[in-house]
């Protein structure tokens, strides 16, 4: 387990008019990473965010993009989002039906693999692939939109997934992302990075990371 915890916030929740202006002050508010969410319309019922402004994030951004698709067909676009510059590119493990070959794909065009699941999905599902994985993402909400309440019932995925990392003497970071706040974020306290998108970008930025990093450190 990192010492401190990570924060990634969510654009998803920031102004997308002012994606620049957003990024270099979550920034300078002491984000981590800056999590882009990627829907398709299809694998979710929401439409975001495509490459090219995966491509022109990363020429402004100076932390790591960490892209969450929510897509179908990954495989289809994983070289094109890491060309553009995704940093860690994570899929669902529901969205392909070759998961292990795609994992194995980005982590050979240079970028870090991440793995996740919905709520629904057996944590199972992933266990077998965490060896191909840099990132394992516990989805604390349906995906496909931002603001929705914290899903208790998954934390128990989190703690497996500790287990499985001890046990198998893995180094991947286990990341959640749904629902957190600063309590939220205190019963998560087994996960290395949180995602966070309406309580950084509706609160102050400083005082909100703050509170994410300071009050979860186990
Ligand atoms: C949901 C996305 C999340 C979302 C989180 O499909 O994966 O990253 O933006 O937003 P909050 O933190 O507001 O639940
Ligand atoms: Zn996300």
């Amino acid at each position: 387990m990192v010492s401190e915890k990570l924060i990634a916030p969510s654009i998803l929740s920031a102004d997308f008019a002012n994606l620049e202006k957003e990024i270099k002050a979550i920034a300078a508010a002491g984000a981590d990473w800056v999590h882009v969410d990627v829907m398709d319309g299809h694998f979710v019922p929401n439409l975001t965010i495509g490459i090219p402004v995966v491509q022109s994030l990363k020429k402004i951004s100076p932390l790591p993009l960490d892209v969450h698709l929510m897509i179908d067909e990954p495989e289809k676009y994983i070289e094109g989002f890491i060309k553009a510059g995704s940093d860690y590119l994570t899929i669902h493990v529901e969205s392909t039906k070759e998961p292990a070959a795609v994992l194995r794909r980005i982590r050979a065009l240079g970028a870090k693999a991440g793995i996740t699941l919905r709520p629904g999905t057996s944590i199972e599902k992933i266990l077998p692939l965490l060896e191909l994985c840099d990132l394992a993402l516990v989805m604390t909400v349906e995906p496909g939109f931002g603001g929705q309440s914290f899903m208790r019932d998954q934390i128990a995925k989190i703690s497996r997934l500790r287990q499985e990392i001890q046990t198998r003497k893995l180094s991947l970071l286990i990341e959640v992302d749904g629902g957190i706040n600063e309590q939220t974020a205190l019963e998560c306290h087994e996960a290395d990075v949180f995602v966070a998108g309406n309580y950084v970008f509706k609160n102050d930025y400083a005082t909100a990371i703050a509170h994410l990093k300071g009050r979860s450190l186990v």
